[in-house]
């Protein structure tokens, strides 16, 4: 196996953060409603600390936690562990105390007007006291039944349009649970919230993994020539979880894999893949390119839509109970944890390059990745030489890991070394790790950072939502009138349903990741 090797010095790091010096925020109160739950303690917290710890933030800043219980001081107590346990950080770090320092709490209910007379005196006396001027984040980490209510009380209560400063709302996913509810929500929303001050995040464009396929497509020469179908077969991009439900069995209940990771994090990677170059990297542009990739696929076929269901079986050695034995879920549950389908996006680009997308839940391993397979040559001069397992030339595969292992490898052709011309398959590979070193960011640092500059390129706009639920929305609908008799029908552990397996199998393909590198 042929390994390339990539080193970065001291200085280009030093270089690469000098560039991001500029990018500190005004000084700012990020107000987490839902702050009780696990995102702010998991995700959120780590993340604003390691911004802090990189400097990003700005000294006059603050972080209130809104949310029902009455959890007072414990709350920053709560939220350093957090950081201690999910952000990689160790107890004593430098500036950790300090920052724990900022964080407040405020327990109130989401519909009770008093609560956001005294928020909005809280934060005020911030502005006061630690000079954060006015500028608000609102952050709705809520159920997402809460979102319009509180929307609209952040506006009755004066914070949406402040006179000084600037008020922002990231809104966490899901936003909305088809066409009609997304739009009705984006209605409730921009009646208070100009659309510059929406952020609707999906996580995944946080990821690095996921920024870089744009750098991969566009700070590089070489392969957008051959990006295009007179060069690609098909592409095909898998979200792949061993875990289960965790717990959340009223939410998945209700979401599905479709609904949960298809029609928001798939999409945003298939659109990173796809789209034309945008005419800079600013957020109209790339947003534009986006929902032109989106609007350009074919209505999904519902033969071209598979689902699956776990059943009980063995992840990681250990035995798992299956979906519908899990807690708060219907014994007779019809959701889906797995899905597959097959799309087309008719353009000049694309049209004739399937995409076979597939996620699930409870699969044999964790692995999301991209692969494009690229055609084979228009002849073949060698072949027929057995060497090994090889028999067959196989062909080049482009595959961009975007976790764990995050990475980019190509897979090509090589000589075999000896008297006959026996091709073998060998890897080029790229690994994060090795190239820059371990990380623990987690992919919020970059999206509160971005909102908190108002930069909202690596956010959902209300139109590219708009659009991806009208795509799934006719699936989501037939799937609901006619239930499946074989669920579950894939054990837990496995690659999915035989269905999943066909559905690219007839096409003459399969699926080719398989496992992680160990
Ligand atoms: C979330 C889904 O949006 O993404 C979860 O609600 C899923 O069900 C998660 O597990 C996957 O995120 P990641 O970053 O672990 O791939």
């Amino acid at each position: 196996m042929a390994t390339t090797e990539v080193r970065i010095s001291l200085e280009d790091v030093k270089q690469a953060a000098a560039q991001v010096e500029e990018r500190i925020p005004e000084p700012t109160t990020v107000v987490i409603f839902g702050a009780s739950g696990d995102l702010t303690k998991r995700k959120l917290l780590p993340a604003l600390f390691h911004l802090e710890q990189a400097g990003l933030l700005p000294p006059q800043f603050r972080i209130v936690g809104v949310a029902r219980r009455d959890l007072g001081k414990s709350f920053a107590e709560d939220m350093k562990q957090g950081i201690l346990e999910f952000g990689g950080v160790k107890e004593g770090e430098e500036k950790l105390e300090e920052f724990v320092e900022k964080i407040d709490y405020h327990a109130m209910n989401f519909d009770d007007d008093n609560g956001y007379a005294g928020l909005k005196e809280l934060l005020e006396l911030y502005d006061r006291e630690a000079g954060t001027r006015g500028n608000r984040l609102f952050y709705l980490a809520t159920a997402p039944e809460y979102f319009a209510d509180i929307v609209h009380r952040l506006g009755a209560h004066g914070m949406a349009k402040p006179e000084v400063g600037q008020a922002r709302v990231v809104i966490e996913k899901p936003f909305g649970h088809d066409l009609e509810s997304a739009r009705e929500l984006n209605d409730d929303v921009n009646t208070v919230f100009n659309e510059s001050q929406v952020f609707r995040i999906d996580h995944y464009l946080g990821k690095e993994t996921v920024q870089n396929v744009l750098v991969f497509r566009f700070a590089n020469g070489i392969f957008e020539p051959i990006w295009n179908r007179n060069f690609i077969e098909h592409v095909q991009i898998t979200a792949a979880e061993s875990i289960g439900i965790e717990g959340r069995g009223p939410f998945y209940e209700k979401a599905g894999a479709l609904r949960d990771v298809v029609q928001n994090h798939m999409m945003e990677l298939l659109s990173f893949i796809a789209m034309e170059p945008p005419a800079s990297f600013a957020a109209e542009a790339v947003r534009l390119e986006k929902i032109k990739v989106w609007s350009s696929i074919k209505p999904l076929n519902i033969f071209d839509c598979v689902r699956g269901q776990y059943g009980p079986g063995i992840v990681n050695g250990q035995k798992v109970k299956g979906y519908r034995e899990e807690e708060r879920v219907d014994p007779q549950s019809q959701t889906e944890t797995y899905a597959a389908l097959r799309l087309g996006i008719e353009n000049w680009r694309w049209a004739g390059v399937p995409f076979y997308l597939r996620a699930g839940k409870r699969l044999a391993s964790r692995v999301t990745e991209i692969t494009i397979q690229f055609k084979q040559p228009p002849m073949l001069l060698f072949g027929g030489h057995t060497h090994g397992g090889c028999s067959e030339i196989q062909p080049n595969l482009l595959t961009m890991r975007i976790q764990p292992d995050e990475g980019i490898s190509l897979r090509f052709g090589a000589k075999v070394p000896g008297p006959q011309m026996a091709v073998c398959p060998v890897v080029m590979d790229f690994g994060y790790a090795q190239a820059f070193g371990a990380s623990s960011a987690n992919g919020y640092e970059r999206l509160l950072l971005d909102a908190m500059l108002g930069d909202a390129t690596l956010f959902a706009h209300r139109d590219g939502v708009e659009t991806t639920w009208a795509l799934f929305t006719p699936v989501i609908d037939a799937w609901a009138k006619k239930f499946p008799q074989t669920f579950p029908n894939y054990e837990a552990g496995t690659w999915g349903p035989e269905c999943g397996e066909e559905l690219i199998g007839r096409d003459g393909y399969r699926w080719h990741s398989v496992a992680p590198k160990s």
